[in-house]
């Protein structure tokens, strides 16, 4: 389902809903009926992100949507005030809003965020069902002054974009594992290159081969379907600077031979291409945001399967820039396929990288399922990344990477083990990942605790959260040499 947007100098009259922004301070727009008092006598009290549906005996229903105080107006009380906004009137069809013309907030950013938030929290991956949901919120009308009307316009073109690439990652993350193979994330990827002005290069199985990349290859091996290798290039004339993007793209991870146990956890891993589709989505925007600088995406797709041609604890994989890793552990896959995606990367001399990946359990422990970890060989370029995720709403922390703990994935017959020991694996995974960067500013993001969310919660919705998406697209679209 998607949402269409429009923008009008007033409300229109056949809206089903009306969402009213109430500040916590100040006057109540008298175009709700209520006073401040009555609205504490019925519990709201303008919080950001707070709604009281207001019935009405004719015409629409009107909502009363919390925008806080002034001084903590800004894109993320005003993205999650539409998504709450959203989710209150989704008995209805169409809505119409003044959220995106408030006192204290950029027009454009806060168009920009409000329209996200209405896009995110009304995504719904029905797909599978037989019963699809009927209705549901498909317009909005923001209402928008004679002076802010092209801010608001511009910023709800650019929230669109930017929400529905976040909904094309969301739908690739939930697809079942049978449903969306290396074959098929590819052929996604070739419709959306055609489509958004990228160049695209798919490599499959022989290619890998010749290329030497044996972490795709070895990983791949205890499957019946071939993996695929896919590289994108939005290419701008003159571009500003040259960002290289590389994606965990694991179709399923059961664990291989070092197999998962048959757990929640393992039935959410037709996510571990999270990393994947979060750097598709990204590339699949910048055309139209008209992205300055050249950016390179390379999605590294297979499933991690056990069968008789599995690979095996002990082998010793070759990978694309020549180094060898001692298999201690073939769940530990995810840096094995990003091993040969970031040496490919390496090679294109771009001026940073950014890996992402749903790659540890060990940072859900540390982090929790909202803030994703974030560590890197460039501090400035680490900080950018923060700050990016920061403007998004997507919560990033730095875990340090440590140079004391190499040794922990020191190897007797190989330059080095695929896992560290017991403790610290956010950290020896990112150790592992550094080995493939060489000298270029890297930073490597695990989202393995965020790429799910068990429940509704503001612009979350129940499933793929596709988190990581939005960063990425504010990093290259704000990119300056780090
Ligand atoms: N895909 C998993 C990590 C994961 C865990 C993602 C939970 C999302 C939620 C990854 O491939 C994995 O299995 N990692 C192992 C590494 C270990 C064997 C060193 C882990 O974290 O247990
Ligand atoms: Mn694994
Ligand atoms: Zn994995």
């Amino acid at each position: 389902m998607t949402l269409t947007i429009d923008i009008a100098r007033s409300v229109p009259r056949d809206v089903g809903a009306v969402g009213i922004p109430v500040a916590s301070e100040g006057p109540v727009p008298r175009s709700l009926g209520l006073s401040r008092a009555r609205l504490t006598d019925l519990g709201f009290d303008g919080r950001a992100g707070q709604t009281l549906v207001v019935p009405a005996a004719t015409g629409p229903t009107l909502i009363a949507v919390g925008i806080g105080s002034r001084k903590e107006r800004n894109p993320r009380t005003l993205r999650n005030a539409a998504a709450a906004l959203a989710r209150a009137a989704a008995k209805h069809t169409s809505l119409a809003t003044t959220l995106a013309d408030v006192e204290g907030a950029s027009n454009r950013a806060a168009a920009q965020a409000i329209v996200e938030g209405f896009i995110l929290a009304s995504y719904r991956f029905t797909n599978h069902k037989s019963d699809k949901p009927k209705g549901g919120l498909s317009h909005v009308v923001l209402v928008a002054g004679a002076s802010s009307e092209a801010a608001i316009t511009a910023g709800a073109r650019r929230g669109s974009v930017i929400a529905e690439a976040v909904t094309v990652a969301r739908d690739l993350a939930n697809t079942p594992p049978a449903y969306l193979t290396a074959r098929h994330m590819a052929e996604r990827a070739e419709e959306i290159a055609a489509t958004n002005g990228l160049e695209i290069e798919v490599f499959g199985k022989e290619e890998l081969e010749r290329m030497g990349c044996g972490g795709i290859l070895g990983v791949n091996q205890g499957s019946v379907e071939p993996p695929r290798l896919v590289k994108l290039v939005y290419r701008p004339s003159n571009p500003s600077g040259h960002v290289a993007l590389v994606g965990k793209g694991v179709m399923y991870d059961s664990g291989g031979i070092s197999l998962k146990p048959s757990d929640g956890m393992h039935v959410m891993m037709k996510m571990d291409m999270s990393g994947a589709a979060a750097v598709l989505a990204t590339m699949s925007t910048l055309k139209a945001l008209r992205c300055k600088t050249q950016v390179t995406g390379y999605l590294c797709c297979t499933d991690n399967l056990p069968s008789g041609s599995a690979f095996k604890l002990g082998d010793v994989l070759t990978f694309r820039n020549g180094k060898t890793a001692e298999i201690h552990n073939t769940d530990a896959e995810g840096r094995l396929v990003l091993a040969d995606g970031l040496s490919l990367a390496v090679e294109d001399k771009p001026d940073a990288m950014i890996d992402i990946a749903t790659l540890t359990g060990a940072v859900m422990s540390a982090l929790g399922t909202r803030i994703a970890g974030i560590l890197g060989n460039d501090q400035k370029w680490v900080q950018q990344i923060i700050n990016s995720g920061d403007h998004v709403d997507e919560l990033l922390w730095q875990l340090p990477l440590h140079r004391d703990y190499r040794r922990l994935l020191d190897s007797s017959v190989a330059d080095m083990k695929n896992v560290g020991g017991p403790y610290g694996g956010v950290i020896t995974a990112a150790l592992f990942l550094q080995e493939f960067v060489g000298k270029v500013p890297w930073a490597h993001l695990d989202i393995a605790g965020t790429m799910n969310s068990d429940s509704d919660d503001v612009w979350l919705s129940r499933g793929a959260t596709a988190f990581g998406t939005r960063t990425l697209i504010d990093v290259v679209t704000s990119f300056a040499r780090p």
